[in-house]
């Protein structure tokens, strides 16, 4: 097999950013031209000592213990701790051994890091895959691809051929008596799937809605079996804490951030260096637009940001100063998400803006809940309306209905609540864009004359 080195336009500065062991740890391994970081160079930077001692040295309990003590969060957007959704995976004496699935849809608008991470370091995520298998007795870990990612569908293989000819996956792992394996599937591109339990679905050849729960997949999961699913990044990050503890891995994020660890965060947009760069959670917006991303093009002035993902609520340049944090985006009124941010400039409108961005959410919904179902196809039909400036008095007010009836808790997943938040946010900074786009009443007068001509 030969080492394949592509140019990394699309990752931005990654690459070249300064990056150290010590307070690098998703990143510090890369290659400077982006080849990937293949088995021998992997070992050769103390890769699989983590899994060693894990499967070694602590019992599945402690694992778990370790990863929950340290914080660390999932990075799919949710945010919920890793080592309680490990904790509370049903196990032990009686039940069956279940799946450990990585969730690499990575679907959201905006987002890449999942496949930086996957193309350049794939054993980083087989070693947080192996740990996070043995800490809740899976059998099988099983990634899940978007269909797209075909670079790193081939560098994901091939480490899962190089781990199993090492004796780092398969049966009795160094000696340790824990037997996993790891297969690689790729999906067929749909934004749903990336919703654990639709996940599930996709997963077992059947529609992709979103499951009712519970049961909770820990509980009842893939076939039927106690399954954890976690994001790329959260189990790219997991080795790093087995060998390196929890004291230290608190260390790692800024003051005042509740989130502990880094995190592969970004910039898109009109910004000079739109890229992809591990930081410190708890960093400011501002440090990431102006130090790594190069600060606006010229010509352009930041008018809005969202913080991670169409998903995400927007902000203002006045909200620069905020961490990217959860509780430090929590303040300002919308949540971290993928922490890859999106920069609006002042040419963009914001109705044109969030017509596309409903009309993506509207083609993604599985059609399962009606205010999903049929109150995303009907925001893009007032906003369409809105952009041509043909929307009539109250388009407004029935935009904002929806986002409420759309919102947390309305529906039986996710999907929606995402969908619409951009847009309440988007009314209520800019809603003189909004009002814009309200026809102007003929007035009868004129409309005679118009008409006698
Ligand atoms: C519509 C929708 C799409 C999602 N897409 C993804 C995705 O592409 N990748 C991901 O990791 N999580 C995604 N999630 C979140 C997952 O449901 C789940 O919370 C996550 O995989 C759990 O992993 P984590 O705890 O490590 O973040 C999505 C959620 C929703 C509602
Ligand atoms: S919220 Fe939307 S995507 Fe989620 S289950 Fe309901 S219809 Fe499907």
């Amino acid at each position: 097999m030969t080492q394949r080195t592509r140019p990394l336009a699309s990752f931005g500065t990654a690459n070249r950013s300064p990056r150290a062991r010590e307070t690098h740890p998703l990143t510090w391994r890369l290659n400077d031209d982006g080849a990937p970081v293949w088995l021998e160079d992997y070992r050769r930077k103390d890769g699989y000592q983590a899994a060693k001692r894990a499967l070694t040295e602590m019992t599945p309990e402690e694992v778990c213990e370790e990863v929950k003590d340290a914080g660390l969060k999932g990075r799919g957007g949710a945010g919920f701790s890793a080592g309680t959704k490990w904790s509370l995976t049903a196990k032990g004496d009686g039940i069956p051994r279940g799946y450990l699935l990585c969730n690499a849809d990575e679907m959201e608008p905006n987002t890449y890091k999942d496949r930086l991470l996957m193309e350049q370091q794939p054993h980083q995520l087989l070693e947080g895959m192996i740990i996070a298998g043995y800490a809740n007795h899976s059998f099988k870990g099983i990634v899940f691809l978007r269909g797209e990612y075909v670079d790193a569908a081939r560098n994901l293989k091939r480490a899962v051929v190089e781990a199993r000819e090492a004796g780092l996956l398969g049966e009795n792992i160094l000696g340790s008596g824990f037997d996993f394996d790891i297969h690689v599937h790729t999906g067929a591109g749909r934004y749903i799937c990336g919703e654990e339990t639709a996940l599930i679905n996709s997963l077992e050849g059947k529609r992709a809605n979103p499951r009712a729960k519970p049961p909770f997949p820990g509980q009842a999961g893939a076939w039927g079996k106690p399954t954890v699913i976690n994001n790329v990044e959260t189990l790219s990050s997991v080795s790093s804490i087995i060998a390196n503890g929890v004291d230290w891995y608190h260390g790692l994020c800024r003051p005042g951030s509740e989130d502990h660890g880094t995190k592969m965060m970004g910039f898109a947009g009109k910004v000079n260096q739109p890229g992809v760069w591990e930081l410190p959670l708890g960093i400011t917006v501002r440090e990431i637009l102006e130090d790594y991303a190069g600060g606006m093009r010229s010509g352009c002035t930041l008018k809005a940001w969202q913080p991670g993902g169409a998903g995400t609520g927007f902000l203002l340049p006045e909200h620069l100063d905020a961490q990217m944090c959860s509780n430090g985006i929590g303040k300002v009124g919308t949540r971290m998400g993928t922490g890859l941010a999106l920069a609006v400039d002042d040419s963009i409108n914001m109705v044109s803006l969030l017509r596309n961005m409903e009309q993506f959410f509207a083609r993604e919904s599985c059609g399962w809940c009606t205010p999903c179902r049929d109150g995303l196809p009907w925001s893009v039909k007032l906003l369409k309306a809105l952009e041509a400036g043909e929307g009539q008095p109250g388009d407004i007010e029935m935009l904002l209905e929806l986002t409420r009836k759309l919102g947390p808790g309305k529906t039986f997943c996710a999907h929606a609540p995402g969908a619409i938040e951009p847009l309440g946010s988007a009314i209520k900074y800019f809603r003189e864009e909004f009002e814009a786009g309200i026809a102007q009443p003929v007035h009868a007068a004129t409309a005679a004359v118009g008409d006698a001509g």
